[in-house]
């Protein structure tokens, strides 16, 4: 693996071996590495969870974090995207995480770029290091996942979760189902849509997605359409799930709109689980993606490898 920009080149083998080395750091924790090495997040839109999430596993793997702000970079004088990432390689940069509304531009500075490139959100394309926290959230509940029924409701359309997730899911051999209005329904997700009040009922993971208020066209009323109570999940809804029945959602949660507040941290819920899992599986793809650039110390690999199992 050279860089981390989709889950829709990842073989069943290799999203089990991230699974399962994240899941060993969360337990057991990981080693510091061998040497000095230089981390750029490259964070051209907001966020919380992902950017604190690598910058805590880069500081636990002992690497310097050279942060980004656009608003005090060289972009504000023009430079593109390119030359930004191209500026921080030549100044030492072990590897680039880079989040960009535009789609797919992750994939596009792999292919010019000799370190590695992990891709923390490409505009409405994916958000693969939030699939793999997720999925190893999952595995933490049913240790496997051929054939769990894994539901992904609600802005399926802008939403680069749903997507990484649903591709993810079905190579891993989840029975995967969307659901959610049907303006924000997506053909590019060949998955089968059910009825709220089904999916419910159905579910062994029911993840909700976050209503991306910034990538839509149109202005939308919550309130005209009552979102809670036609496609949010609703304290009536959540008893109907079945009992070992878990909940995810990726956040920043909008309370009372995709879920009932009562329900962010109830017990099936896994919001706050997903966020902690978050640094353990931000590790293993950064100790993966250095390992096998060829710029990662072998035998603290070996070590870590021992520490992971
Ligand atoms: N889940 C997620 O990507 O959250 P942030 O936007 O806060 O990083």
């Amino acid at each position: 693996m050279k860089h981390f920009v989709s889950m829709k080149d990842k073989s069943e083998t290799e999203i089990i071996q991230l699974v399962k080395r994240a899941n060993g750091i969360s337990q057991r924790g990981v080693e510091p590495l061998n040497g000095q090495f230089f981390a750029a997040n490259l964070f051209f839109e907001p966020s919380t969870r992902t950017k604190m999430s690598f910058v805590v596993a880069e500081r636990r793997l002992g690497m310097e974090v050279l942060d980004f702000m656009t608003d005090q970079s060289s972009v504000t004088k023009g430079e593109s995207i390119y030359d930004t990432a191209k500026t921080y390689e030549s100044i030492g940069a072990n590897l680039i995480v880079l989040r960009h509304h535009q789609e797919n531009i992750a994939k596009q500075l792999a292919e010019s770029l000799s370190i590695p490139v992990i891709n923390a959100g490409d505009g409405t394309g994916e958000h693969p290091t939030q699939c793999l926290l997720d999925l190893v959230t999952i595995y933490q509940d049913f240790q496997h996942f051929h054939g769990l029924k894994v539901v992904i409701a609600g802005d399926i359309k802008h939403s680069r979760v749903a997507r990484s997730n649903a591709i993810a899911l079905s190579t891993l051999g989840c029975d995967v189902y969307l659901t959610g209005m049907k303006e924000w329904q997506d053909d590019r997700l060949p998955f089968p849509y059910i009825a709220m009040d089904d999916a419910v009922e159905i579910a062994d993971v029911f993840m909700l997605l976050r209503i991306q208020h910034e990538r839509h066209l149109d202005q939308f009323s919550l309130t005209e359409c009552n979102y809670l109570d036609n496609y949010g999940l609703t304290l009536e809804r959540e008893a109907r799930m079945q009992k070992h029945a878990i909940i995810l959602h990726p956040a920043p949660v909008n309370r009372g709109v995709e879920i009932d507040s009562r329900l962010v941290e109830c017990q099936r819920s896994r919001i706050f689980k997903q966020m902690k899992n978050g640094v353990a599986a931000r590790i293993a793809i950064i100790t993966s993606l250095l390992n096998q650039g060829g710029n990662y110390n072998d035998e603290n690999f070996n070590q870590c490898q021992a520490i992971i199992g």
